[in-house]
């Protein structure tokens, strides 16, 4: 469905102003290279470029990911600084300062900067909740439309990152189709990060909102963007391989002018065009990645398990929501960043509290399960497990009246080894938050 983008002002003033001044000779060569592209056996009189953009690989390689369920059109894709400056770019393109984005929460706490920040755009968040498993509902949805609208926000767009950092989750075809349904209806973008599409270890199996598209006929395509990077995927941060796949062509238009501030080198664009086009390769690093994603994820949900520490379901992604509200006396943020800075001043570990994620219950945390070798892993394990068993040993039986009804840990699921975890000569020292009592 081809729309007239401009007169019912769904890109921002940027985009639609000409202030990039492509009207210059300068960029004339570029379009005749476009219009006229060199061929040595189709086309032997065209225009020759240097250094052109690697895109078809890039293509097949997101078609890869995404189970082959869904094709992409390298003429739809913009190359830029990682998601992080594809990410920007597509704000800048979409909405003018002022305007608002709503997105999930708990969400990523840098689409603050990337999406929001310099642009001058607003971010909404959409409460979701633990006794929904933080679930996206329409209902949801709907409130936080409203409240934006309230707040006098003029919404352009939904933001959701599929899968979920921090949550670890994927969105099922339903909830991605009344996604779909919902900007439809209002006439606002959709921007989907999927920046995490092949770090799916167990089922169900990723659903990229491209599969949706093909199948909701009826939708306007015009809406939708899918923000990209290898940098999870292909575990490559520091290549700065960003991409921007959008459906609308004005909007590649705009962000490839932009891209002039983020560009992916051209040897980078060549080095990764030959490593996406070895199929072979791409396959098992893909099947393995997911493979030990898998297997740390089972180490670490087993190893919070057995002194009763729980985590949100989850099947992709390289952490963990994890649920330490039971070792929280009230449900505040300050008991929140108390609990977080015991864990990172005391038992050392870096892991991040709900509130820098948005969420709007205290006490889940993100922890990141992928960026360590095994050894590693058993050391940051031992800790928190000795952390909170000393919680219980220590404090429980002198302040039983306390904990009894935050701290439920089952005493006879507790494996003698774990007692064990904490050893006489322990670094650690007992928890602030339980002399805080
Ligand atoms: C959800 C999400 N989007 C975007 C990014 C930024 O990725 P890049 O390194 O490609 O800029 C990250 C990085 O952590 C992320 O988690």
């Amino acid at each position: 469905m081809e729309l007239s983008l401009n007169s019912q002002n769904f890109l921002s003033k940027i985009a639609t102003n000409d202030g990039h001044g492509e009207n210059s000779p300068y960029f004339d060569g570029w379009k005749a290279y476009d219009s006229n592209p060199f061929h040595p056996i189709n086309n032997p009189d065209g225009v020759i470029q240097m250094g052109l953009a690697e895109n078809q690989a890039v293509a097949n390689f997101m078609g890869r990911v995404r189970g082959h369920k869904a094709t992409f059109d390298p003429d739809h894709i913009v190359m830029s600084g990682g998601a992080t400056g594809a990410a920007e770019t597509i704000s800048f393109c979409l909405a003018d300062p002022g305007d608002g984005f709503l997105v999930p929460s708990p969400y990523y706490p840098a689409f603050d900067r990337d999406i929001r920040w310099r642009t001058g755009t607003k971010l909404v968040p959409i409460i979701c909740e633990s006794s929904n498993n933080f679930i996206l509902t329409l209902s949801a949805l709907e409130t936080a439309y409203n409240r934006a609208q309230e707040e006098g926000i003029k919404v352009k767009g939904l933001l959701i990152n599929n899968p979920s950092n921090p949550l670890g989750t994927t969105l099922d075809r339903k909830t991605l189709t009344t996604i779909v349904q919902f900007t439809n209806e209002k006439n606002i973008h959709l921007v989907c990060d999927e920046i995490y599409a092949a770090t799916v270890f167990s089922q169900p199996d990723f659903v990229s909102i491209s599969e949706i598209l093909e199948e909701e006929v009826n939708c306007n395509k015009n809406l939708v963007h899918i923000l990209y990077s290898l940098s999870k995927d292909m575990g490559l941060p520091g290549f700065r391989v960003g991409i921007i796949y959008s459906y609308n062509k004005q909007v590649v238009s705009c962000a490839r002018k932009m891209s002039s501030f983020g560009l992916v080198s051209t040897q980078t664009q060549h080095l990764i065009a030959s490593m996406l086009s070895d199929n072979d390769f791409v396959e098992r690093f893909i099947e393995e990645s997911a493979r030990r994603l898998a297997t740390r994820h089972n180490v670490i949900t087993n190893g919070l398990s057995q002194v009763g520490i729980g985590s949100l379901k989850s099947n992709a992604g390289l952490f963990l929501w994890m649920d330490l509200r039971r070792l929280m006396k009230e449900s505040t943020e300050e008991a929140e960043m108390n609990l977080w800075r015991a864990i990172i001043n005391e038992v050392k570990l870096n892991v991040s509290p709900g509130s820098a994620f948005h969420c709007s219950e205290p006490g889940w945390f993100r922890v990141c399960f992928a960026n360590m070798d095994d050894e590693t892993v058993g050391v940051a394990l031992k800790r928190i497990r000795a952390f909170v068993l000393q919680n219980i040993e220590v404090e429980v039986p002198i302040k039983k009246h306390r904990w009894s009804n935050n701290l439920r840990l089952s005493f006879s699921s507790l494996k003698c080894e774990d007692a064990t975890m904490t050893p006489p000569h322990s670094p650690l020292p007992h928890s602030p938050l339980v002399r805080a009592v």
